[in-house]
């Protein structure tokens, strides 16, 4: 099939069936917003608790207005939530699989929750069905879902499988979803194509149809795409730091380039979150397996782990000694607006800060309850004036608009010693330096 950029030439909409296999992040914010644009979904997840939890209104991760599209789709009877994948499956026309693929020691994604969702559909199909991957997976993981369904398809329904990656981020999922910039289709048939189409013939967006194999490659390097600008400005803000430049300004001189643009430009302690480093980690193994060493995603990733490592050794520059000194931290999650801790560089900077006997009092306004079992050694606060009480220094880790806010006047009365360590550039160097502190940005 040819690659083409597909366009409606209608506004016939058809409601269809889907299941939705999987309720993190991906499955249930695809599930909330297909069920919000008329179609029936059934969001199925072998976890129990967190599929009672959802029938009962509430919420197993906290993302801005997902739960609102959720009541309201639930209300209407549009969105379901159950454990049986086979009652769902027999009565769907498409069935999403967004099942977790959490990293394993080697870098490579754990694929049997496909496997077994796969498995799980072939036995319990009853008719022609469209199988789509949304989890981002390796190249070639749509030929696996195909031949395990095969294998294990005993009454010979016929079915297509299709990749359909999904590109939202976190805290603004949502939105992400409704306003793609792209939908990407990757099918191997004519029936599944128009059906994924169908899918989404509510949402304004252009639809890239390719095959599989060139669907499962755009997610991957979009997202190494991503990370690399993000690493690449964090470089240029080391260098910044030795010359008196200003990151920032660097950043929009680069960004009004539109070749370049202004967006993963901004400098900080580095990407975490679930899908960058498990992603990345992901591409870079695929790329070895077919001969190509991916050394630029390498060194992406060692930039990174450096710029954690920098956030600490700027710290370590104006406290001299840690053992013993006080450190507030404000923020983290690994970005705002979620409770997200996977992969969060506060955890790295935490650790390394606690390793040299530092005692850390951290606040952050959504993920402070997962942030309890990862962080032991922290003592947690109610907000950032407490975090501030006797702290010889206090680091910014994560950009939330709350702390933009701050009324450092206040904020420099309870501190011990009046130092900032701005990891994410929220504030203004000269104003703050004008309030009596010390200020140390990135890249500023
Ligand atoms: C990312 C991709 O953006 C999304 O398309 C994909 O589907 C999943 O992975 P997400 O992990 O939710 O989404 O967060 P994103 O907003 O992309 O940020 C990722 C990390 O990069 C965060 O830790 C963030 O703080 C960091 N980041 C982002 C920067 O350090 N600088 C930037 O300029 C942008």
């Amino acid at each position: 099939m040819n690659h083409l950029d597909f366009v409606f030439s209608d506004n016939i909409f058809i409601e269809m069936k889907i299941t939705m296999v999987g309720a993190g992040y991906v499955g249930l914010t695809s599930a909330a917003c297909l069920a919000k644009i008329g179609h029936q979904v059934v969001c199925v997840d072998k976890d129990t608790a967190k599929i009672n939890t959802l029938k009962m209104g509430g919420m197993p991760i906290y993302e801005p207005g997902l739960q609102t599209i959720i009541k309201e789709t639930t209300q209407s009877g549009n969105l379901i939530f159950d454990n049986n994948i086979g009652k769902a499956v027999s009565d769907s026309d498409v069935c999403f699989i967004a099942v977790g693929t959490p990293p394993l020691e080697t870098g490579e994604p754990d694929l049997t929750g496909v496997e077994e969702v796969a498995r799980e559909i072939a036995n319990t199909m009853s008719d022609y069905l469209l199988i789509v991957e949304k989890s981002t997976v390796p190249v070639q993981t749509g030929k696996w879902i195909r031949k395990t369904i095969e294998r294990y398809n005993r009454n010979r329904i016929p079915f297509d499988v299709a990749s359909n990656p999904e590109f939202l981020r976190e805290g603004s999922a949502v939105y992400d979803f409704l306003h793609p910039d792209r939908i990407v289709i990757g099918v191997e048939t004519e029936r599944a194509r128009d059906l994924l189409v169908n899918v989404y013939r509510a949402i304004n967006a252009p639809i890239i149809v390719t095959d599989i194999a060139s669907a499962e490659l755009i997610k991957h390097a979009s997202n190494a795409f991503l990370a690399m600008k993000i690493s690449f400005i964090n470089a240029v803000a080391a260098i910044c730091e030795a010359v008196g430049a200003d990151v920032r300004q660097v950043a929009l001189g680069m960004g009004m380039d539109k070749r370049i643009g202004r967006a993963f430009l901004d400098a900080g302690v580095g990407y975490g979150g679930f899908c960058f480093p498990k992603d990345l980690r992901a591409f870079i193994h695929i790329a070895e397996e077919t001969g190509y060493n991916f050394q630029l995603l390498k060194e992406v990733e060692k930039i990174n782990e450096d710029a954690k490592k920098r956030f600490v050794r700027k710290i370590r520059s104006v406290l001299w000694n840690l053992k013993g000194k006080t450190i507030g931290v404000l923020g983290l999650a690994f970005k705002p607006n979620t409770d997200d801790m996977r992969f969060a560089p506060s955890v790295d900077i935490i650790n390394a800060l606690l390793n040299e006997e530092a005692k850390i009092r951290a606040y952050d306004p959504k993920a402070m309850e997962k942030a309890k079992d990862l962080l032991p050694g922290v003592e947690f606060c109610s907000g950032p004036e407490e975090v501030a009480i006797n702290a010889d220094l206090l680091a910014i880790i994560t950009e939330w608009e709350e702390f933009k806010q701050l009324n450092l006047k206040r904020i420099k009365n309870l501190m011990r010693l009046p130092i900032i360590c701005d990891g994410r550039n929220i504030f203004e160097r000269s104003e703050v330096e004008k309030l009596g502190f010390t200020y140390i940005g990135v890249g500023t």
